[in-house]
């Protein structure tokens, strides 16, 4: 089974092809489905985003399309960046600066415990609707540690593995991420789901 990718983040298609691909799933992107799509993510929540992407994907491919809402929850700062992960301290900012900004909001902030938010939502030609929420708790480090990874990983401190998420080999990532919680949970949906049509 295809489903096509509501993202641009490469780093995203490679983490849910690794996790979904020994469901003999392939997770395609927008570009190899033959679409571009512009979502504006107007939603409050993980759950109004993810279905806002999966949807519009969809519609413009006709094919089922799978897209992950996700962001980096920290409670010093009353949840932020939350869903506006991607976008905090404005458009203009990289991974590096943005995590960088983070940083400094945090300086003499307690606690620094944070989440990884994930929700996947898979949207059908017909209609249907499946998704599924994963977390990931953690810290956020005080100064980035690390290479791997994409986003605020090098800042994400996992106090049980004692290695931020940058630290982290792919497997070890995905095995304990967000991500890999809310894809795990995901596909017992999908399986139970393809068995059913
Ligand atoms: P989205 O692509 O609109 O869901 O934005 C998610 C944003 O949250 C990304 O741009 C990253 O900044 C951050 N994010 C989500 N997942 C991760 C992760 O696994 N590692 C690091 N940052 C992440």
């Amino acid at each position: 089974m295809k489903l096509v990718l509501a993202s641009k983040n490469k780093k995203k298609l490679v983490e849910m092809n690794d996790i979904l691909s020994h469901l003999g799933i392939e997770v395609c992107s927008e570009a190899e489905a033959g679409v571009d799509v512009e979502v504006e993510e107007t939603g409050t929540t993980f759950e109004e985003n993810s279905l806002l992407k999966a949807k519009a994907v969809m519609e413009a491919s006709g094919l089922p399309a799978i897209a992950d809402d996700s962001g980096l929850c920290v409670d010093a700062l009353g949840g932020a960046p939350g869903v506006y992960s991607a976008r905090y301290g404005g458009e203009g900012l990289d991974d590096v600066q943005r995590y960088q900004l983070l940083l400094e909001n945090m300086k003499g902030q307690m606690p620094r415990t944070a989440r990884f938010v994930s929700v996947i939502t898979c949207c059908f030609p017909n209609g249907d609707v499946l998704s599924a929420r994963g977390e990931c708790e953690g810290t956020v480090a005080f100064a980035p540690m690390g290479e791997g990874g994409f986003g605020y990983d090098p800042i994400f401190f996992v106090p049980g593995l004692k290695k931020t998420f940058s630290q982290l080999t792919a497997e070890e990532k995905n095995a304990i991420s967000h991500r890999g919680k809310a894809l795990e949970a995901f596909q017992v949906k999908l399986k139970e789901y393809l068995n059913k049509n």
